[in-house]
């Protein structure tokens, strides 16, 4: 029998691409979704790539009996929790929301793991909870300081998760602090679909390829980096689902607890991004340049050391892939899972 996981954000997209991954090295998902951010339909594709019947369910994370009931009723042995609010921006203005959903979110889904004995839980952080760079590359052991709301929600779930950890809960966890997810499956069927005007580059690049918006606002041309824009850590969603697996596989094979940086450990600048975009879907993409936005720093890179010696992973796939996978999506896409924003 396929081991159960439940996958709370399963429908997103970072959640889609893993549960994909879980599939195909034969385990079993169980979405939990409320469908805020995301469309049945990335089910449904799921459902024909992998000729898998994915159970779904229609809960949120705060429902802790509902939460219960999932993964009594599927025989869930672990959880990947994926689940939140994620726009920085809206998080300066909808903090309780965010506080809710991401905090006492977190909170509900360990109250039912506990009282249901599911003891291992991956979840999904943020770069974003080192806040400015006060050294290259980005160790685990940086000093927290998040700069927004969304980024200060992400580190107290994080503390709470160890703190639950190490209270008599008999909880183990896998803390994951990602880098800049970007890309698609090279199927072309399921990516990143925002709603709305997307916040980060890369969608917006996309979105300007195929024809939906006119050009990318460039912010900053003025940073210390080699062409004065903004330097990111950039890594494909795939490598970032694998990454998943092994962190699931190490957590339930030894009980150990880990908090990991997952990036590439390579930076690339927003005009570098750009012309590798535009060098692979063979598309003009007009871009205007504008002030910095409002807490942007100049240069974030990952030191993914730790993640290789202790999970045995390490990112794969280039930027090259990265905008060919990303593009391939979009094409086939053009107005996401439902075509109608
Ligand atoms: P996403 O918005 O595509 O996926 C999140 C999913 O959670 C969505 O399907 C949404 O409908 C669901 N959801 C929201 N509130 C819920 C609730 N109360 N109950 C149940 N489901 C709910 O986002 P993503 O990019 O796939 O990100 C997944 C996780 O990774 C998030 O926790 C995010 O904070 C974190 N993360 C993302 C990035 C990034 O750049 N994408 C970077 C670092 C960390
Ligand atoms: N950028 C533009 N124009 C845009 C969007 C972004 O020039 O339209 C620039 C930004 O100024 C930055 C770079 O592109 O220099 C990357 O910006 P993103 O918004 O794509 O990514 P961020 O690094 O700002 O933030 C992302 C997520 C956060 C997460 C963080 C670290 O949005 O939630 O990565 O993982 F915390």
């Amino acid at each position: 029998m396929r081991k159960a996981v439940l996958v709370t954000g399963g429908a997103g997209y970072i959640g889609s691409h893993t549960c994909l991954a879980l599939i195909r090295e034969g385990w079993r998902p169980v979405v939990m979704d409320t469908f805020a951010n995301s469309s049945p339909e990335a089910i449904s594709r799921l459902r024909s790539l992998t000729g898998s019947d994915i159970p779904v369910c229609q809960v949120d994370i705060r429902d802790t009996e509902a939460c219960r009931q999932v993964m009594s009723q599927y025989h869930c042995q672990s959880v990947i929790h994926f689940a939140g609010l994620k726009a920085v921006g809206e998080s300066q203005a909808h903090a309780l929301e965010y506080y809710d959903v991401n905090v006492n979110g977190t909170h509900s889904l360990l109250k039912a793991m506990t009282c249901e004995g599911v003891r291992h839980i991956i979840f999904s952080s943020s770069a974003t909870v080192y806040g400015e760079p006060t050294k290259l590359p980005i160790s685990e052991d940086h000093p927290l300081d998040p700069t927004n709301p969304y980024g200060r929600t992400k580190l107290t779930a994080e503390k709470l998760i160890e703190d639950v950890a190490s209270s008599s809960a008999d909880i183990c966890f896998g803390i994951l602090r990602y880098f800049n997810p970007v890309g698609a499956d090279q199927s072309g069927k399921i990516g990143e679909d925002p709603k709305g005007q997307p916040n980060n580059l890369m969608p917006f690049i996309a979105q300007v390829a195929v024809g939906r918006r006119e050009y990318l606002t460039v912010y900053g041309d003025d940073y210390s980096t080699k062409d004065g824009t903004g330097v990111r850590d950039y890594i494909h969603v795939s490598d970032l689902a694998i990454a998943h697996l092994r962190a699931l596989e190490k957590l339930v094979g030894f009980d150990e607890n880990f908090v990991v940086n997952l990036g590439t450990g390579r930076g690339y600048s927003v005009l570098e991004v750009l012309d590798a975009f535009s060098s692979v879907s063979g598309r003009s993409i007009p871009h205007r340049f504008n002030e910095r936005r409002v807490g942007d720093v100049a240069t974030v890179y990952a030191d993914p050391t730790l993640a290789r010696n202790l999970l045995g992973w390490k990112a794969e796939l280039g930027l090259k892939e990265m905008c060919r996978d990303h593009w391939l999506w979009q094409e086939a896409n053009p107005l996401g899972y439902d075509g109608e924003h």
